[in-house]
């Protein structure tokens, strides 16, 4: 019988996955009369055809009940001006005072000045370990390529470094 594997120092594996930059969002959502919303950085595209995309929830968050009863998501890439937003969603206390929004598709209230905005479908959830893995299947979105994105790496915001200096690589003579 070989050893289990020894779990990892918690904080030597943040600090690796942090060497992986991503983008950041706010998700939102509407269960029956409450608005949640959400910072997350665990956005990933998943599928074109049909067009899924997914992000996890820790399950210490106080609003997991309510997400796994949601029946659609706003999900809110954010804009590289949107920092004291992302923080704001990423922190307990009042999220919605003073904030203007509008509603979405299946009431999930929408957010101003975002890069892009995907409005969802709940498709699927699964066990993610310490988090519950969320499977949205994109309704509608908006993109504003005029906005840089946000970006999250070794644990800070950043923003992409001059991207118009470089020719865009898009469409990818590569399989992505
Ligand atoms: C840049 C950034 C990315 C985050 N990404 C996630 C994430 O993907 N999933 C998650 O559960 N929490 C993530 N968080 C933490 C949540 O935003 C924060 O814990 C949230 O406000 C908790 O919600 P609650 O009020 O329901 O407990 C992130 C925070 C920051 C600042």
């Amino acid at each position: 019988m070989t050893a289990p594997t020894p779990a990892p120092d918690p904080m030597a594996l943040r600090r690796a996955l942090g060497q992986f930059p991503t983008g950041v969002c706010i998700v939102t959502t509407r269960v029956e009369d409450e608005l949640l919303g959400m910072t997350m950085s665990s956005f990933n595209a998943l599928s074109l055809d049909p067009p899924l995309v997914l992000f996890s929830i820790d399950r210490r968050a106080r609003g997991l009940p309510q997400w796994e009863r949601a029946g659609s998501y706003a999900i809110h890439a954010l804009a590289e001006t949107q920092r004291a937003l992302s923080n704001r969603f990423a922190r307990p206390g009042p999220k919605w005072e003073g904030l203007d929004h509008a509603p979405g598709h299946g009431g999930a209230p929408l957010l101003h000045g975002a890069a892009a905005v995907f409005e969802c479908d709940a498709h699927a959830q699964h066990d993610g370990g310490d988090h519950v893995l969320f499977i949205a299947r994109i309704h509608r979105f908006t993109a504003h390529p005029e906005r840089r994105p946000l970006v999250f790496a070794q644990g800070r915001y950043a923003g992409l470094d001059r991207p118009h200096e470089a020719p865009p690589l898009w469409p990818l003579d590569i399989h992505y």
